[in-house]
């Protein structure tokens, strides 16, 4: 396994709002985490990456426990996050934004799938490299998510956490920021995903956990969700 979660159990506060989650992901899936709002979801890659503490249970990534690890250890072990609010720098270039996404560390080589340059990221997002001496400021709603997965990915990932990366985006980018995910994923990068549009979840993702609140309440592939009525209005339709 690539990565292992265990029984984690994370507060904020008072408030318990992961109870026991436990999930794994293979080398080379692409898994996708969806249910409700404020079910967990986000706390859930927050634990993994070490931005939020459990208070118990594991994470153990590449066979390493790196429960509670600061998050810059977690991205030197191999992952990298794409949060919700896309965090672009906004006066600073597309190249320079891409810049920050270095980490030292690791050796170039170029046979090797999970080694990033510039020119790797321009392939695979042609729309940042016409974009690439612009200001962060000026990209549009997509065009910053594309810069914010091509930033993480310079840290040369081997898991990307990705947390609704479609959200508040246009049709068309919707799908274009589905096609480059699963580009990636077929670069070699494993990706837990979590996103609300299911089309574009169960079109990328061979497995799928569903949460409810605080808890994984399903885990299966995508054949099996499709086939569970019953998974599908407890934990997805309203
Ligand atoms: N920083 C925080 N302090 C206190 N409570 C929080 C904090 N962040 C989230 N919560 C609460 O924890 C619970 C889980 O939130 P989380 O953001 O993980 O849910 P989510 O599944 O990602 O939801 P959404 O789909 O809306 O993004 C929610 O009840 C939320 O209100
Ligand atoms: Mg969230």
């Amino acid at each position: 396994m690539l990565l292992e979660v265990k029984d984690l159990n994370t507060f904020y506060g008072i408030s318990h709002v992961l109870q026991g989650v436990s999930l794994n992901i293979a080398e080379g899936e692409l898994v996708a985490l969806l249910g409700r709002n404020g079910m967990g979801k986000s706390t859930t890659l927050k634990s993994i990456m070490g931005l939020v503490s459990p208070q118990s249970g594991s994470v153990v990534f590449e066979g390493k426990d790196i429960t509670g690890c600061h998050p810059y250890k977690s991205a030197r072990a191999g992952i990298g996050y794409v949060p919700e609010e896309r965090r672009i720098f906004p006066e600073l270039s597309v190249m320079d934004n891409l810049f920050l996404g270095i980490k030292g560390g690791r050796i170039s080589d170029n046979n090797d799938p999970h080694v990033w340059t510039y020119e790797r990221i321009f392939k695979h997002f042609p729309m940042l490299k016409e974009r690439a001496d612009q200001k962060g400021k000026f990209l549009s709603g997509g065009e910053q998510q594309m810069l914010a997965i091509g930033r993480s990915l310079m840290g040369n990932p081997k898991l990307l956490l990705v947390d609704e990366p479609t959200e508040g985006l246009a049709p068309l980018m919707v799908k274009e920021v589905r096609n480059v995910l699963a580009d990636i994923n077929k670069a070699g990068v494993s990706i837990l995903l979590v996103e609300h549009n299911l089309n574009v979840a169960l079109s990328l993702a061979s497995r799928i956990y569903l949460m409810g609140k605080a808890h994984i309440g399903f885990e299966g592939t995508v054949e099996e969700l499709k086939c569970d009525d019953e998974a599908r209005q407890k934990y997805l339709e309203v």
